[in-house]
């Protein structure tokens, strides 16, 4: 059932941004994908849901081979990602921007309503739903786009960087959504993030990248102390 990398590499000129990466993300867990940056993380997600095409290995989805596959073939397989940007209807209510997904899932107006208000005030985003995106804050911003993405229904859910440029509150808020929508429909997670903090206190794994490849991978608890991963952040801001 795991979207899985087997193997990937990914090269541009002589630059390996993905050396021989091997990772799965199962249904229900949250992992978090981590390493300096031109690690090579954003690649592996643009590899994970159809943007880039590995130059050896495969992704496979529950068994399936994805491997060259449009990218609309992984959205339509439930393979969900995010951008940095987050681009909402400007002039829609957040409410009707959840709601413009539900319906062209094929869910009636009435029905898109009340289910896209269900999944605002599990995002802690109830007092949002009547504004115009145009008014939101930053922070409330990045997790109506999070609200957008989950009336998609993901079997997956690939977030590169949602926290980028959240204060600390709104970051663990930003971690909360992300629980809610694992909690609301099961789906598995992988989350770009540089704050080690939330990675660590959000995500069940971690697997940690450097240099394109893949460094180490395990619990919370044994990447912060492995010692490979402390050499591969030495000097950076991360700790
Ligand atoms: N489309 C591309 N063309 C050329 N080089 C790229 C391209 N995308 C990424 N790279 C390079 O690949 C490496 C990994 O990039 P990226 O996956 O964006 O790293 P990260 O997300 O970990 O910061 C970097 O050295 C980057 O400059
Ligand atoms: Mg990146």
């Amino acid at each position: 059932m795991d979207l899985a990398a087997e193997r990937v590499s990914v090269r541009f000129g002589g630059l390996m941004a993905n050396e021989d990466v091997s990772l799965a993300v199962a249904p229900g867990e949250v992992l978090g994908l981590i390493g300096p940056n031109g690690a090579g993380k954003t690649t592996l997600v643009n590899i994970l849901s159809g943007f880039q095409r590995p130059h050896a290995g495969s992704v496979r989805l529950a068994g399936r081979d994805m491997t060259g596959l449009k990218p609309a073939a992984f959205a339509q397989a439930g393979i969900v990602r995010t951008f940095q940007a987050v681009r909402l209807f400007p002039r829609l209510t957040v409410a009707e921007n959840v709601e413009v997904g539900l319906v062209a899932r094929g869910m009636r107006r009435t029905a898109a309503r009340r289910e896209a208000l269900a999944m605002l005030a599990d995002l802690e985003l109830q007092h949002c739903a009547a504004l115009t995106a145009s008014a939101l804050s930053y922070g409330e911003e990045r997790r109506v786009g999070l609200a957008r993405a989950l009336a998609l229904e993901p079997r997956f859910l690939l977030l590169d960087e949602p926290a980028a440029g959240l204060a600390s509150a709104e970051a663990e808020k930003l971690k909360r959504s992300i629980i809610a929508i694992r909690d609301r429909c099961g789906c598995g997670i992988l989350v770009i993030e540089h704050n080690m903090a939330l990675v660590m206190s959000l995500c069940d794994r971690v697997h940690v990248l450097g240099g394109g490849r893949t460094i180490a991978a395990g619990l919370p608890d044994e990447i912060r102390i492995d010692p490979a991963v402390r050499t591969a952040y030495l000097g950076s801001t991360a700790a």
